[in-house]
């Protein structure tokens, strides 16, 4: 008995897709399939060569007793050893080679699933990870988990017994039916009569457990989802006393997966039974007809045996072979949906002729610039923008302005609809990763790290910086007390206990990250805004160390930040509606200006 694969998560069922889509999307599975067999084609081929050999090999142990009973004994009752002897020593012969071509192949086939798997699996995450931001801004990870974990592994499923079991299956039964007809004609016909019961108790199972392993995916995908989305809210659960009714929503997710796998069960507590009640039918019904033919004369008793031995082992390989069907389906399923993210395409590609940049100067330009994430609704109209190197803006304007889409553009997380953003009057889609990560650094406001040490998680801006260097960098913004603070001080686990950094502490880590990487360009989303005030006074004096000699955008929600920028841009509706520097602007009439008095009344 086999449980059902999760598939997927609800909410991407297939159903509403026209008969072209679904065409090309069967078409882009085959392909990926056809390069992941491709590169193990003479292996796949011995393997079946191995497959074929093995199974007539153990489909002649019947007929040999047969023959050593029919022709072996009435020659030893005449004291001739040798037919008995050659049909024993054929028949361990067939049994030790049989056992040996299984093991042979089953090694064989677990290599090749376990190679196509691991090519699967690595593709799947370099190619994830390749993909533009944009991809995972509207991919959630979730998906990518399920691609990931159960999608992966009923594919795995598939490969592993699916296949193995459904090409052996066919052949066993195949070699099985073309024995007894050698042996016995007339058992044959009793044995192709078997197959028309048969035929209807699998198609019956095959539909039944189709509509059941679906309602299972889904409501373990669901069951899923919500144990997901409870847990990463966990705050908000708590926070709002939602225990009570995700308690009770979990409780109903739960019971309507175990009511479909009772139904599962059940339905094989039929299909198994009816399966052996045609196999027992069958080897009656041969036995009677056998019987009175031997009676008679006109079937010897070794045949009979031969076939009675191979009718009850006819139905053997029928459940399994019955049980492809689904395991075919949601592996297909979830090939369809890997091949849907491989064939994604990284919104912002590598340049096919890059520009080689021998160290940036930090001269940012937006020329006539038009972006928008969703064609209709832009965010930038028509953007212009000279940021002189070296210059340090403060960029301000309400939430939905469209400053970090601007952040995004320089960092070239996306690329313009029209126009274009150059670095030192080279177009950034020009650039190669490699330099354009070194001259452009962004830190915003969730300031990640990766397990491992402190000293790790700073060294990312600079994989080969001296110890000395991360000192440094954690000095110059103001992190290196609180870290040597910590217990193991630079290097103190991250995720161990007593390693628990606060989120303004995260921030310093990341800004001397920063720091490290020494960037020509240096962009701050809202990265102080998880401060407060006294850490952000502290890192007022790290960030003028940190701006230094460099180009530096600031995106600042506190306008205290403001005071130390060369020039500040207002921006409203994705256009710029002041321009100015922070004396010129406070002095004036202007947006800035009443932005500016309101905050500095709420300061006395
Ligand atoms: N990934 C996205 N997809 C679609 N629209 C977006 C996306 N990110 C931002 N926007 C929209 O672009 C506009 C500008 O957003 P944003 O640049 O984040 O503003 P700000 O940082 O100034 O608050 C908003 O209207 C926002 O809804
Ligand atoms: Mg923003």
């Amino acid at each position: 008995m086999s449980t059902a694969t999760v598939t997927g998560v609800a909410g991407e069922d297939r159903s509403d897709l026209s008969k072209g889509e679904s065409r090309v999307i069967r078409q882009r599975s085959l392909r990926l399939l056809g390069s992941l067999v491709a590169p193990m084609k003479v292996k796949v081929t011995w393997t079946l060569v191995l497959v074929v050999v093995s199974t007539i090999l153990q489909v002649s142990g019947p007929a040999l007793i047969g023959i050593g009973i029919d022709r072996g004994l009435p020659a030893l009752l005449k004291q001739d050893w040798m037919p008995i002897s050659w049909t024993v020593a054929a028949y361990l012969a067939a049994g030790v080679l049989g056992a040996l071509t299984i093991a042979w192949y089953t090694i064989a086939s677990a290599q090749i699933s376990q190679a196509i798997l691991f090519d699967l699996r690595t593709r799947v995450f370099l190619h994830t990870q390749r993909l533009s931001l944009e991809f995972h801004e509207s991919y959630t990870s979730g998906r990518i988990i399920s691609r990931q974990t159960s999608d992966l592994d009923s594919i795995r499923e598939l490969l592993d017994s699916g296949i193995n079991q459904l090409v052996q299956g066919m052949l066993y039964s195949g070699f099985i039916a073309i024995a007894i007809f050698a042996v016995d004609w007339v058992s044959g016909v009793v044995l192709l009569c078997s197959l028309v019961p048969l035929y209807f108790l699998v198609r019956w199972f095959q539909k039944r457990s189709q509509v059941l392993f679906r309602i299972s995916r889904v409501a373990s995908a669901k069951l899923i989802v919500h144990f997901v989305e409870t847990m990463t809210g966990i705050r908000a659960v708590k926070a709002f006393r939602k225990e009570k009714r995700n308690e009770r929503e979990f409780g109903e997710l739960v019971e309507d997966y175990r009511d479909v796998n009772a139904k599962t069960i059940q339905l094989f507590g039929l299909f198994d039974p009816g399966l052996v009640m045609i196999g027992n039918i069958t080897v009656a019904v041969a036995l009677l007809i056998g019987g009175l033919r031997v009676a008679s004369g006109s079937l010897e008793i070794g045949a009979l045996l031969s076939v009675l031995l191979y009718a009850r082992r006819f139905f053997d390989p029928m459940e399994e072979m019955a049980m492809f069907y689904n395991s075919y389906q949601s592996a297909a399923a979830a090939l369809e949906k890997i091949s849907g993210v491989l064939e994604e395409q990284p919104g912002v590609p590598e340049p096919a002729h890059p520009i080689k940049l021998d160290g940036a100067r930090g001269h940012v330009v937006f020329d006539d610039v038009n972006f928008h994430y969703k064609p209709g609704r832009d965010v930038l109209p028509k953007f212009d923008l000279d940021i002189p190197a070296g210059q340090t803006v403060a960029l301000v304007g309400s939430t939905g302005a469209g400053k970090s889409t601007l952040a995004k553009l320089i960092s070239r997380f996306y690329d313009p609809s029209s126009g274009a953003v150059t670095l030192d009057g080279v177009d950034l889609r020009d650039l190669t990763q490699e330099d354009l990560r070194r001259a452009i650094v962004m830190v915003t406001q969730e300031a990640y790290l990766f397990s491992g040490s402190v000293a790790d998680n700073i060294a990312l801006g600079k994989p080969d910086a001296t110890i000395e260097e991360i000192r440094r960098a954690a000095q110059a913004v103001g992190a290196h007390e609180f870290i040597e603070a910590l217990p193991d001080g630079y290097d103190t686990d991250v995720n161990k206990r007593g390693g628990r950094v606060s989120a303004g502490q995260r921030q310093l880590i990341s800004f001397a990250r920063a720091f490290l990487a020494n960037p020509a360009v240096l962009i701050l989303d809202e990265a102080t805004s998880s401060l407060d005030i006294p850490s952000e006074r502290l890192v007022q004096q790290a960030l003028q160390t940190l701006l230094a000699d460099r180009t530096a955008v600031i995106i600042a929600h506190r306008l205290s930040t403001v005071a130390i920028a060369d020039r500040v841009l207002v921006m409203e509706h994705g256009r710029i509606v002041e321009d100015g520097t922070p004396a010129e602007l406070i002095g004036g009439t202007g947006r800035f200006a009443q932005l500016h008095a309101a905050w500095r009344d709420s300061l006395v």
